[in-house]
């Protein structure tokens, strides 16, 4: 693993930026799994903005979403489609169609989940999966559990995510309980993985991912496995 601390929020989105952008510098035809949340926010407006200066080119890159809520449309002011719009998918030279994420409004939940498995497949898988922490420890939307799923599900979301994302909503109740998510074996398949973690909030959790026992509990704790493991970070954590 290794581990670039970053003063703040914002420099930690421009290193992020600056090593997603060297990775589609050396493989035009990279696929990205993507994150929402507001951690990679500042990462995404420095992507676009190297692309309006001309660093950078997405043209050939494809992208995969880690999650969606289930029932919101894309068009949903909070469903993950928008916010990848909005941040991200309309800023910059990405080509129609190379953007995937799950229909958290399919009609069959469970085809859905094994059409975005297949399609990641048939690109050949994810070369850099971009992640963000949960609160609890939770990747994409893989929660706390005795047992991870491996392959793109729908899960159940726990209260305390549920409460950790009522911030983006109306109020709490239009929260939705349930989520599709790509599955631990397809983020652990991922040729490299980037993990950013903002916030003195994170500081115990991102402890117990990093240098805590491997358990579902902490699903992010499995990333200890992963052969090419990069984290970001504004906090400053040690082994014990
Ligand atoms: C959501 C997403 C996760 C993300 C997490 C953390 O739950 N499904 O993929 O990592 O939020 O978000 P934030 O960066 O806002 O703390």
């Amino acid at each position: 693993m290794e581990y670039i601390y970053a003063p703040d929020l914002k420099t930690l989105g421009q290193i992020a930026a600056r090593w997603v952008a060297r990775e589609i510098i050396l493989c035009p035809s990279v696929v990205l799994g993507l994150p929402t949340g507001s951690t990679p926010v500042g990462m995404y407006d420095y992507l676009v903005r190297l692309g309006q200066e001309g660093l950078v080119s997405f043209a050939q890159v494809r992208t995969f979403n880690l999650d969606e809520y289930v029932g919101l449309p894309p068009s949903h002011p909070q469903s993950y489609a928008t916010f990848m719009q909005e941040h991200f998918w309309d800023k910059v030279d990405l080509r129609a169609g190379s953007t995937e994420i799950p229909r958290g409004d399919a009609p069959d939940l469970a085809i859905e989940c094994l059409r975005y498995e297949r399609r990641i497949r048939e690109v050949g898988g994810i070369d850099l999966q971009i992640l963000g922490l949960g609160q609890n420890g939770h990747i994409g939307f893989n929660e706390p559990s005795h047992n991870l799923e491996i392959k793109t599900h729908v899960v159940d979301l726990t209260e305390k995510t549920i409460q950790g994302n009522a911030r983006f909503f109306p109020d709490i109740s239009k929260v939705p309980k349930k989520a599709i998510t790509m599955g631990i074996g397809s983020i652990m398949q991922a040729r490299k993985v980037l993990l950013l973690v903002s916030g003195e909030a994170k500081k115990e959790i991102l402890s117990k991912t990093l240098y805590g026992p491997v358990s579902t509990e902490v699903p992010a704790s499995i990333l200890q496995l992963h052969s090419n493991l990069m984290v970001i970070s504004d906090i400053r954590v040690k082994e014990d």
